[in-house]
């Protein structure tokens, strides 16, 4: 029984160690929001953790000192019993009542705050969750892109939600709160950054093999660094010179056009990422690999020895066109 006890206290112990560590060192964490409505929803869980816990607090202490004032002792005669109090019946049901009208008003404005619609004309992206990457999408600035985004900091993004295949959920935890990406049906979130920096996200809805490494980067930049950023994104791949133009001739006489598109090239395959500007991303299938020349050679041989289950088939290729594929990639900056 006392090894038992021991355990548990050492395991809440070492929980409550990982949890205020979690919080202190950095990692991504939802109670340290960087949006204005993630804010209003941290406030929230604020105010409810201390109403729980006073509560929690006044039962916890009632109870220990009914158990120690009341408790049996030998020789002591049967304490008087009652039975029905109508002012204690009436409060205890009316201070619930209160208490919990309350935590629903304080709920209820800040569900209608963070569904709000949102002010002035915000920067439009739509999310696109598919199995095992996430689709990027600006519509009025004309750029596709994956798995990075790139938002302006203190300007309204509003995000529209949806999964190509099956249920994902997009979270940037510091966004304070996530969506779900559903096939069919598209979800908005709306909010504004308060922050510069870059912040990791993932999906965190179970679907499949691959559910760990759907990553998501995070850009906040400046409204002037965001814009040079759209205008290198808006370019078409522009033409391909020295190794880069064998490179592109592996690329547009393999099958790798029938899944990836690469705009200023005939390429315009909707299947896997839009390459256009892949050399300017940091990262290999979705957070899984730096983008480096050595790990996209070992992806391109054969992606699913990187990253198992992805749709990805393995490409037999000679060593030179290889070498120039990757070179032509890489030059897509
Ligand atoms: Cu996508 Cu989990």
């Amino acid at each position: 029984m006392r090894g038992r006890m021991a355990r548990w206290m050492s395991t809440t112990a070492m929980s409550i160690v990982a949890l205020a560590c979690a919080s202190a060192c950095g990692v991504p964490d939802s109670f340290r929001t960087i949006s204005d409505r993630g804010a209003s929803i941290r406030n929230l869980f604020d105010i409810l953790l201390i109403i729980s816990a006073l509560v929690f607090l006044l039962v916890a202490v009632l109870l220990v000192y009914m158990l120690i004032r009341f408790r049996e002792r030998p020789g002591a005669a049967e304490p008087s019993q009652t039975e029905g109090s109508r002012t204690l019946e009436i409060a205890w049901t009316v201070a619930p009542v209160l208490l919990l009208t309350g935590v629903f008003v304080i709920t209820a404005r800040t569900l209608i705050h963070v569904h709000a619609a949102p002010a002035g004309d915000p920067v439009r992206i739509e999310v696109v969750g598919h199995q095992w990457w996430w689709e990027f999408r600006y519509p009025d600035l004309g750029i596709v892109t994956a798995n990075e985004l790139h938002v302006p900091v203190g300007e309204s993004l509003h995000f529209d939600i949806t999964g190509a295949d099956v249920i994902h959920s997009f979270w940037v935890p510091r966004f304070g709160w996530k969506m779900d990406a559903i096939p069919g049906k598209t979800n908005e979130m709306v909010l504004t950054v308060d922050r510069a920096g870059t912040y990791d996200g993932a999906c965190t809805e179970y679907c499949g093999a691959e559910h760990a490494w759907m990553r998501i980067r995070v850009v906040a930049e400046p409204r002037d660094v965001f814009d040079v950023w759209v205008r290198g994104q808006q370019q078409p791949a522009g033409p391909a010179q020295g190794a880069a133009a064998d490179g592109q001739r592996v690329f547009l006489g393999n099958t790798c056009q029938n899944c990836h598109a690469i705009r200023g090239t005939p390429a315009n395959g909707a299947v896997g990422p839009d390459l256009t500007h892949f050399g300017s991303r940091a990262t290999i299938g979705a957070g899984v690999v730096p983008n480096t020349p050595d790990n996209l050679r070992d992806w391109i041989r054969h992606a699913g020895a990187v990253k198992p289950g992805v749709l990805m088939p393995p490409f037999n290729l000679s060593d030179s066109d290889l070498q120039a594929l990757v070179t032509y990639l890489e030059s897509l900056r």
